[in-house]
């Protein structure tokens, strides 16, 4: 069934109706109406899609627009776990719009503009129609203006793990991998509509609120609060976006090259995570050799107690740990990402594969180069464990199992037999060159093998067919 199709029969009645509305309008003042049609902007559009149709989630995303800029303007009570937010999003249509679509789970609606006009908004479930008062021409820039509050949720997906807004002692932190933004901020949260962010959070004042990006100053808003604004210029996909509200030490350095380089840190955490905070522009200069220029302005990460949360996520620019995930490997993992995924990002949660594989590979080629184990010895680790082939990496048969073990394991298995079939020379070309031409954008899982056999002048049919759409586990090779 297709979804768009859905959502114009939902919407039709309505813009139906606002139609024959302004035909009496237009009747009711005589024939003034000349060169005015539609409703009242001489476009006549109609509702863009409630989501992007991606095989895991169909309502993530919406139709109709993309957008360039989120402006995040953010008061965050710790006590209550209150959040009142104004979210500025800057927008092109990408079709005559009558209506559009925003996600945002939970949270209360309190006003929303569209170019400065009241627009009415609808909600159903996680879905947001916003109706402007004109509508909007295709490739018309657009600002609509949502004023917003409540308590974000925390999500428990099904494999357990919790994302979205979760409490901690004292503060909070936004992880949103891959539903988890939708419930702080409304926006397009699907991986292939990206925007650069200002995000602005206030806090009581001797808190620290740290996001994306770059500081864009501190400002005392009297009453006890604090204002932080984050700068984060270069595209960013939603799941990517961060906050960490609570005691950190922060501390901002740059990397020989110059890089920004903005660490926080929950005390109770900072001596036993100091020396690999400081490993930082180390494993970014490593980065940069493999895979090419790093692609954002700025580096770092946030570090919390193990409790906080039960895994690391490559958040961009600044990736978040838990202590008990914070080590070397890891870290490299996670910087690995800042390539692969949040330059080059999933077109859909279905290629999902292509951000595990290449970090995965990325600790095996660190382990080789700075332990001394082989990558091959790795291939043969990842071979051997039976929970690697639980499915195809392409093809997780379940929204749970996007984070299964053989979208990293076997899928890093996938680029080694890739790196057997063309060499070393033509592989580590294959990754830089595809961090290179998918920069800042989202690239799928047949953009991936299209390049590789451009690049590399194989056929690799056979390849991809066994390790990685296989339904079964293939002879040791
Ligand atoms: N993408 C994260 C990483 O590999 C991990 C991650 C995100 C995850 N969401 C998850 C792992 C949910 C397990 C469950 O760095
Ligand atoms: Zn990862």
């Amino acid at each position: 069934m297709d979804p768009h199709a859905l959502t114009r029969r939902v919407l039709e009645p309505r813009a139906a109706f606002s139609r024959i509305a302004l035909a009496l309008l237009l009747f009711a003042g005589g024939a003034g109406g000349a060169g005015c049609a539609g409703s009242g902007s001489g476009v006549d559009g109609t509702p863009g899609a409630a989501g992007l149709r991606d095989p895991y989630f169909p309502k993530l995303g919406n139709g109709g627009y993309d957008v360039r800029h989120y402006d995040l303007t953010l008061d965050y009570e710790p006590r209550t776990g209150r959040l009142e937010g104004t979210a500025a999003l800057t927008a092109r249509a990408t079709q005559d719009l009558s209506a559009f679509h925003l996600d945002l789970r939970g949270l209360t609606v309190e006003s929303t503009t569209v170019d400065g006009a009241a627009a009415a908004v609808n909600r159903a479930g996680t879905e947001l129609t916003v109706r402007p008062r004109r509508d909007i021409a295709k490739g018309a820039d657009f600002r609509t203006v949502v004023r917003y509050s409540g308590v974000p949720q925390t999500i428990t997906g099904a494999d357990a793990s919790r994302e979205g807004w979760l409490r901690r002692p004292d503060g909070a932190l936004a992880i949103g991998e891959p539903l988890g933004s939708t419930t702080w901020f409304p926006g397009n949260h699907h991986p292939a509509d990206k925007a650069a962010y200002d995000i602005t959070v206030t806090v009581p004042t001797g808190y620290e609120a740290v996001s994306n990006g770059e500081p864009a100053g501190e400002r005392d808003r009297g009453g006890g609060r604090t204002a932080f604004a984050w700068r984060a210029a270069e595209p960013m996909a939603s799941y990517l976006a961060t906050l960490a509200v609570g005691d950190f030490r922060v501390k901002a350095t740059r990397t020989p090259d110059g890089l920004p380089v903005v660490t926080a840190v929950d005390p109770a955490v900072a001596r036993r995570s100091s020396a690999l905070l400081d490993d930082i522009p180390r494993i970014v200069k490593w980065g940069t050799e493999n895979f090419g220029p790093y692609p954002f302005s700025s580096a770092g990460a946030i570090v919390v107690p193990s409790g906080d949360l039960g895994y690391a996520l490559e958040t961009q620019t600044r990736p978040v740990f838990p202590l008990d995930g914070f080590d070397e490997t890891t870290l490299v993992h996670e910087v690995a990402h800042q390539w692969f995924g949040n330059s080059v990002s999933p077109a859909t949660w279905q290629d999902v594969w292509l951000n595990e594989s290449f970090a995965t590979y990325a600790e095996w080629m660190w382990q080789q180069e700075s332990d001394g184990v082989p990558v091959q010895e790795n291939f043969e680790k990842a071979f051997a464990d039976e929970a690697n082939w639980a499915f195809a990496p392409a093809e997780p048969p379940d929204s749970s199992d996007l984070f299964g073990a053989p979208v990293y394991g076997r899928g890093a298995m996938v680029l080694h037999q890739v790196r057997q079939a063309v060499g070393d020379e033509v592989f580590f070309g294959i990754a830089r060159g595809w961090a290179e031409k998918y920069r800042h954008s989202s690239a799928s899982t047949d953009d991936f093998i299209d390049f590789v056999e451009k690049e590399s002048g194989k056929d690799l049919t056979k390849l991809w067919d066994v390790w990685l759409y296989g339904d079964k586990k293939p002879r040791r090779p």
